[in-house]
């Protein structure tokens, strides 16, 4: 396989750099309609300070490779593919064991995408995006005086009529090739008992006072009071019950059946919304994926109801149309950066929803006229200011991505969610697992911020039966001979986006592995609020002055931006990388 560019440094040595920023040079003038298949010239010294100490730790192996959050999630998968699976077989074994592993974000009770690319190069995307109740409305997150509430995020009334289980059983008949109990079994195994590991003991116990709130969540997560300790044989009885039928009788009995009864009773017991009748309804739905151009690089992503595709469409068309590029981590290339995102979220919260209910502009969106016209207003010198409206936010981890390749070359990127840490905090009496809180991804009230910060408009507003717009970026790439390159995906709320658009430019354009570009810090703007948020210790100080100096509002985050799960194809193999920012885990075979 041809390299991606021809520079190639590693993070260390960008490390080594010190934190005295290169020599800063602005981008050449824009090409007007932008792209070609040339490469970006990348112009001055790259800039990670030595504060910066994240680095991974890649897998390499010849036939096949799991990346998740989780390694006996990852390891499931594998199992699979030695029982003679494919990149679908295993995705859908992942998916089921990280319910049980990874509580906080892997899920039955969620939804999520796949984004599935074929050995023979044919490509498609499922959507099993949970779904509005039938009977949620326009203004059901609203109290008396039009504020918005926290029942969409706490609760019973929070949560959208769950996808996941209808999702990985479409995509397994369509696309898989072992019986279906086959790819339930290690889910199974591990919800009569592993052993939990210091991280999801930590997860559990940082979400304790919500789990707390709800008898059942309490006796499956807090037995005794206490999250389970590192170490300790986790038993989950009520969820091997439900995996365990879900193995014997498919989606019927989670959308018909003894489990639908369940939902509908845990509904009734806290005032939520969910019928029989809407879960009955519930249906994935296959989608043409978004089909990306990036100097002659191919990048296939989630087209709505996840803004992910097109945003980060807007995001990669703006930047083609420079030829050459500052270095990363200079101001001026975070600047250039940046003035990409807020254009490119702007569109996304004024424009998307949910495909079935709103018309959206996504042919003109996409098109590199449009982008070289975004490109146009953006001043290389100093910031444009979004229209300025309060918003605020904050983006926890609990999303989850794995990325697969099997023995035959098919790959399957796939992003799973609850939306929260462990989602509404509700867990099902008796059928053990947990409700999403995914009506928090609506607009609760135009121009008011979401959990995220996001502010939306009325394309994304709540109705019946309607999909929430998200986030969620999973993503393949193919090199400029069509063969398949990378596999990646994140966690992150809006961050998601930004950081699957900038884990593909560091490879692509800035001449890093993939181990390195997952590693190198990041950062985010959303249009609102108006600010540069970055990783602690990841923009040097010189950076964060001269940004602040071009008219930026720069501030440190919280956390940590996403947590990438990404493969890539190399002459010794697929290398897989597990972000270093969390303690997931590459299985390779
Ligand atoms: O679909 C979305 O965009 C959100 N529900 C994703 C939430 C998420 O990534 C939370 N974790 N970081």
């Amino acid at each position: 396989m041809r390299q991606p560019l021809m520079v190639a440094f590693a993070l260390t040595t960008l490390a080594a750099c010190g934190g005295a920023p290169g020599p800063e040079t602005a981008p050449s003038p824009t090409r007007g309609a932008g792209g070609g298949a040339r490469a970006a010239v990348i112009r001055g010294r790259p800039s990670i300070p030595s504060t910066w100490t994240v680095h991974s730790t890649p897998v390499t192996a010849p036939k096949a490779m799991v990346v998740s959050a989780h390694p006996l999630a990852s390891a499931a998968g594998i199992e699979v593919m030695k029982e003679g699976g494919n990149a679908i077989d295993a995705a859908v074994a992942v998916g089921f064991a990280l319910a049980v592993v990874l509580p906080d974000a892997g899920n039955i009770g969620g939804g999520g995408f796949i984004v599935h690319r074929s050995a023979a190069g044919q490509v498609q995307a499922i959507d099993y995006r949970e779904m509005a109740p039938g009977g949620a409305s326009h203004d059901m997150y609203l109290d008396s005086a039009g504020n918005v509430t926290e029942q969409s995020l706490t609760g019973h009334l929070a949560s959208g009529v769950p996808g996941s289980v209808a999702g990985m059983y479409e995509a397994w008949k369509r696309g898989g090739s072992l019986p279906w109990a086959t790819l339930l079994a290690p889910a199974i195994r591990l919800a009569n008992g592993h052993r939990v590991d210091a991280e999801r003991s930590r997860d559990i116990g940082g979400d304790s006072d919500r789990l707390a709130q709800f008898p059942a969540s309490r006796d499956q997560f807090l037995p005794g009071g206490h999250p389970p300790a590192p170490g300790t044989l986790w038993k989950q009885l009520d969820l091997a019950r439900t995996l365990q039928l879900i193995s014997d009788s498919g989606p019927d009995v989670f959308y018909r059946g003894q489990i639908a009864d369940l939902i509908v009773a845990e509904m009734e017991r806290g005032h939520g919304l969910i019928t029989k009748d809407d879960l009955r309804r519930y249906r994935p739905k296959w989608r043409t994926p978004i089909e990306l151009r990036y100097r002659g690089y191919t990048i296939y992503s989630m087209p709505p109801a996840s803004s992910g595709g097109v945003t980060m469409g807007e995001i990669l068309n703006i930047m083609e149309g420079y030829d050459t590029l500052p270095a990363f981590g200079t101001a001026a290339y975070a600047h250039l950066l940046t003035e990409a995102m807020r254009r490119a979220f702007i569109d996304r919260n004024q424009w998307l929803g949910d495909p079935d209910f709103v018309d959206m502009p996504l042919e003109r969106l996409l098109s590199k006229s449009y982008a070289a016209q975004l490109r146009a207003q953006i001043d290389l010198h100093h910031a444009t200011p979004t229209p300025p409206q309060a918003a605020s936010g904050a983006e926890g981890m609990h999303t989850t991505h794995y990325s697969i390749v099997d023995t035959a070359g098919n790959a399957a990127s796939v992003t799973t969610t609850l939306n929260n840490g462990f989602g509404s905090a509700v867990t099902v009496t008796g059928a053990g697992f947990l409700l999403n809180d995914e009506m928090d991804d609506f607009t609760s009230a135009p121009g008011k911020p979401n959990m995220y910060g996001l502010v939306q408009g009325e394309a994304n507003s709540i109705a019946p039966g309607k999909r929430m717009l998200s986030a969620m970026t999973p993503s393949i790439v193919l090199d400029r001979d069509g063969q398949l390159l990378l596999v990646v995906g994140t966690p992150g709320g809006p961050t998601i986006i930004t950081t699957v658009a900038q884990v593909i430019l560091d490879v692509l354009d800035q001449g890093m592995t993939l181990a390195d570009a997952v590693a190198a810090p990041r950062i985010h703007h959303q249009a609102l609020p108006d600010v540069i948020r970055y990783e602690r210790g990841g923009l040097s100080d010189g950076t964060v002055v001269a940004l602040r100096g071009m008219g930026h509002k720069v501030e440190m985050r919280r956390g940590t931006s996403g947590i990438v799960a990404a493969i890539q194809r190399t002459p010794a193999g697929w290398v897989g990388v597990p972000d270093p920012r969390y303690a997931g885990g590459a299985v390779g075979w």
